[in-house]
Formats: C-alpha cells, structure tokens, sequence
C-alpha cells in the first residue's frame, strides 16, 4: 500500500527542506520514493543543489526520485478539451479569446493538477512513499478537499464543467450557452473518477498523513493552526508538527539571547495549540540549509531513530457535528475539568483562558467558516475534551 506525506505550511517556514529530508531519510531506508513539488521556482533542485529535474520521475539517487510538477502542462496534456470549452463558454460571452483562457483556467487548478499527480503515481504502484512538498499558501489546502467537493455536487450539477459553468452564467443565460460535446463530457467523466479515487487516498489515515511546518513565530503557528483545523474538518489525518528553525539557546549576545527566550515562548505556545499532535523541534542550521549532507544531517534532527514513514499520530482533535440549527464542536485542548478556564469567541477563533500555578494561559482554535452567523452558546470541558455549541442568531 502506498504512503503519501503532505508537508504544508506557511511560505518560507522549510516545507521544501523538510520533504526533501525525509524523502531521503525513507530512500536510505530502502523505501522506494517519490518526491513531489508543484512549485513553478524549481526548489528541489536548489535544496538538492542538483542540475535541473525535470516533469517526469527521475532518479537522484538509490531509491529516489523526485518530480517537478508543472501543473499548466499537466493541464495542456490531460485537460485541453475541457479546458478549451470553457474558454470557448468565455469566448462566446463576447471575451478576447486569449483573457478566456486565462479565465478558464481558474485558480485552484494548478493545486490540483499536482494531486492528481499523486492518483496517477498511485495507480501505477511503481513507488512504496510519495512525499508531496505542498505549494505556500492557505488556499493550497483548500484545493486539497477539492475532491470532496467535486466529488459530492460536482455531479448532482452534471460535473465540473456545470460547475465551472456558473461562472460563465454571470454573464448570462445558461440556455444560450453551447452544450459541452461529448468529448468534454467524456473528459469529464474521467477527471470526476480520478477525484474520487485521489479522495478515497486523501482521507486513508494509514496511506494519508499531513505535517505542519511552522516556525517559532506567531504567525507560522497560526497559520499551521488553522491548517490543522480544516484537514481534521475534511478528515484528513495530521500526524505530525514541525517547528523548524529555532535558535540555539544560551548565546552571550543579548540580541540573540532576546530572540531565543521569545521564540522558546512560541514553542511552549504551539505544544499546547497542537496538542495532542506530537511536534519535533528543529534548530536553525549555522548556514542556510542545502544539500545532501545538510538534509541528511536534518533528518536525522527530525527524525533520529524512528521511520519517516511511520504514521506517528491517529485520532480527531477536532470533531464537528451538526444538531439542526446547531453546530457542536469538540477540540482536544492540554488541560481539564480541573482548571479554571474561560471560553469566549473573537471573530474566527475561539479564545480559551486557563488560570493555573503560573496565571492565565491563553489557548485559541480557530474556528471553521460554517460558524460565521453563529453564536457561542454552551461551552464545557469532559476530560481533555472541550465542547463547544454554537446557535445560529436569529
Ligand atoms: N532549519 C533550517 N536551518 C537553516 N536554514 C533553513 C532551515 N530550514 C529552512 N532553511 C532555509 O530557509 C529557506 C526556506 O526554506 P524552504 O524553501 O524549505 O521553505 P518553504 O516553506 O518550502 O518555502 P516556500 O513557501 O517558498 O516554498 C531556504 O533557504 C532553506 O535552506
Ligand atoms: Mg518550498
């Protein structure tokens, strides 16, 4: 059975760095991977400081091979019919024939074509572990439940193209548009099953796993955060949390010692906001990371004696469900019943004060779009589970 690691996270916190230690950790542990980035700035071939890859396989070293993805081609070689029928839905509608095609050629799609990549790969058996080095953005994740979505109404509305037709029907009346031939159709149909079957991977806990990278700074955290919320939202399994370049401690420069003692707050911080996930700490290297030895040296930071492979956390931290008008949500959070905690909601997160030993500890979740016209309603701790109502205002 295959094995896919989706690392993702904020831009520049070491997605890149981390994929490309990994996948060379599982290589020398005589697994058979493929690493995967879809980003267009060729970043692999820097972290490897190797002459270009190209869009297909191609082996680095023993065990290992890696890709670059470029998702237009992906689109011209697989897509074009349905990707020329939209155009020509835009063209239709009175649109410069060049701008239709930039239209059509919705954001988004990049993201999936590299998924797709991954069904493909899947298909063909030829790999033991994908590792999928995922583009920077909080948008990227989205398009990973871009299956789901497909998937589940894609079809009630007669697939993608219904879909993506609703963008043309802004402009005007379906009816005058051009029926989609059978070809587009025939497409279609193939690229709906594809998703099914990327969907039916993503959401395996034993073949699926997404790591955070973040680093010892709030807005990487709350970045990872909110990333960790959504997969469990779309039941994809997170396993691990990596808080990449932390500086050493101890330094007799007060400038770096300020740095360092702020950023061991961070980590504190972010043990307690992925909670129960485990998190490997890794420290800033003295030069910028590059290279096999420095990969290999990283690693082994991330990972010492355990396998890359391993599926190192299972289980829902987050877990939504619906009561009629009700949304109840349950999160996991470092402390119980016996605290002394507060509950209150500011816009997109929920704030969580604890009153220990030390003070007040402030935990936030963030919370998921569906609770955007809701109010907090009941909130009560069972153990180390919080659980959380929200009414919809009337
Ligand atoms: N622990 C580390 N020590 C030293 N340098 C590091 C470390 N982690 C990452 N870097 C360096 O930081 C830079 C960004 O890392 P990387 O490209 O892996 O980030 P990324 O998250 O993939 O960025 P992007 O969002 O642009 O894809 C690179 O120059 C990399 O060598
Ligand atoms: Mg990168």
């Amino acid at each position: 059975m295959l094995r896919l690691i989706i690392y993702t996270g904020k831009g520049g916190t070491g997605k890149t760095v981390s994929a490309c230690s990994t996948a060379l950790k599982l290589a020398e542990n005589k697994s058979n991977t493929l690493l995967i980035s879809s980003d267009p700035a060729h970043t692999l071939t820097d972290a490897f400081a190797m002459p270009d890859l190209g869009y297909e396989p191609k082996e680095i070293l023993t065990n290992l091979h890696a890709l670059q993805i470029d998702p237009l081609m992906e689109m011209n070689k697989q897509y074009t019919t349905i990707l020329s029928y939209m155009a020509s839905l835009f063209h239709t509608r009175g649109i410069d024939e060049t701008l239709a095609y930039e239209l059509a050629m919705l954001p988004g799609m990049t993201q999936l074509f590299s998924l797709l990549k991954v069904e493909e790969v899947a298909r063909t058996k030829a790999f033991d572990t994908v590792v999928l080095d995922m583009a920077a953005s909080g948008e990227a994740l989205r398009y990973l439940y871009f299956p789901k979505l497909v998937g589940s109404i894609g079809r009630k509305l007669s697939g993608l193209v219904g879909m993506f037709s609703g963008f043309a029907r802004i402009f005007q009346p379906l009816s005058r548009l051009p029926a989609p031939p059978q070809s587009v159709l025939a497409n279609e149909l193939e690229l709906l099953a594809r998703l099914d079957r990327l969907h039916m991977i993503m959401i395996n806990q034993d073949v699926t796993s997404i790591r955070l990278v973040a680093n010892p700074d709030t807005f990487s955290i709350e970045n990872a955060k909110r990333a960790f919320m959504s997969a469990s939202l779309y039941g994809i399994n997170v396993d691990l949390a990596i808080i990449n370049k932390i500086m050493p401690t101890g330094s007799s420069d007060q400038y770096f010692a300020g740095w360092a003692d702020y950023q061991r707050v961070r980590i504190e911080d972010a043990k307690a906001s992925f909670y129960p996930l485990p998190l490997k700490e890794v420290k800033l290297h003295g030069t910028e990371l590059r290279g096999i030895e420095m990969l290999r040296e990283n690693s082994q930071l991330m990972f010492e004696n355990q396998d890359p492979a391993e599926v190192f956390f299972r289980g829902s931290v987050f877990r939504f469900a619906r009561e009629d008008s009700l949304l109840r949500m349950t999160v996991r959070v470092p402390f119980t019943e016996k605290d002394d905690f507060d509950v209150e909601r500011h816009g997109d997160q929920l704030t969580i004060k604890v009153k220990n030993r030390v003070g007040y500890v402030i935990n936030t979740v963030p919370l998921p779009a569906a609770t955007t016209g809701m109010k907090l309603a009941k909130a009560k701790l069972q153990g180390d589970e919080l659980s959380v109502l929200f009414e919809k205002i009337m």
